[in-house]
């Protein structure tokens, strides 16, 4: 039997090489579907906000919101390690409030991990929160949250930024992280933060050389028809598979074709 997912196993993978997946899961169902398919850890992304709830960006998402989706997905009981993503102004308006936030996903939740958004700018957040034993996974380069800053979701890094993000990644390790995603940074960047780190690197958009990879499963599984990020694989094209089921179905009850006395009672 598959055994559960830890910390402890993730550094573990990144001392033996073995690369670390990493998939989104926002609810119960596609829960079950993506621990069944073997991933390490789970993350409850605030990308819920666009491929769950239809917003343009990540900001509006609520600690209320995150904390329904993070129960449901503990409902389906994965054996990968739950990561729960904390929302836009749940950490960073202080430690106080960090913590205080932090601990509800954990409490309320049921997360085991959570994640935040920022380099050596959140590192004193990072270390509150890990101090009082809420394992923290840090999220630096294109971070989502940062939109307006960024001026949109542009590759971050390049040429003499890549310094900042370098100094970012050992800032979000000292203050004990365990763990972070690079996002939207050249890969050859990933690859160097990747080989200095002792902690795991998990890529989105940042090579083959991290320690592991993360993608969001409305994107891999073609369930988000709006726009396809360069660095998003689609294994699956499920939308035509749904929208042809769907209007079967319309057409079968128009029709009369369905139901039949094989789905009625006597
Ligand atoms: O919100 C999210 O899903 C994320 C990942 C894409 C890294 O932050």
């Amino acid at each position: 039997m598959r055994k559960k997912t830890t910390i402890p196993d993730l550094l573990k993978m990144k001392q033996n090489g073995q690369r670390i997946t990493v998939l989104t899961a926002y609810d119960y169902p596609f829960t079950r579907l993506v621990d069944n398919g073997g991933v390490d850890a789970i993350l409850v992304g605030d990308s819920a906000g666009v491929v769950f709830a239809g917003h343009d960006t990540t900001l509006p998402v609520t600690m209320d919101e995150m904390i329904y989706h993070v129960r449901a997905v503990k409902r389906a009981d994965p054996k990968a390690l739950v990561v729960a993503d904390m929302p836009f102004m749940s950490y960073q308006t202080g430690i106080e409030d960090a913590c205080r936030n932090c601990g509800r996903m954990i409490k309320e939740g049921g997360a085991e991990a959570v994640k935040v958004e920022g380099g050596s700018n959140m590192a004193h957040v990072i270390r509150a929160v890990s101090s009082i034993d809420i394992p923290v996974m840090a999220h630096i380069g294109l971070t989502p949250q940062s939109v307006h800053r960024m001026g949109g979701y542009k590759v971050q890094g390049r040429n003499d930024q890549a310094e900042r993000i370098m100094d970012d990644a050992f800032a979000v390790q000292h203050a004990g992280a365990f763990a972070v995603v690079l996002e939207g940074i050249p890969a050859s960047l990933a690859a160097e933060i990747s080989a200095e780190l002792s902690i795991p690197t998990i890529g989105i958009g940042a090579g083959p050389s991290c320690d592991g990879q993360v993608l969001v499963i409305h994107d891999i599984l073609g369930l988000c028809e709006k726009y396809s990020p360069k660095f998003v694989k689609r294994y699956a094209d499920l939308a035509p598979l749904i929208t042809a089921a769907v209007s079967q179905y319309v057409a079968e009850v128009r029709s009369g074709e369905f139901p039949t006395a094989e789905h009625s009672f006597t």
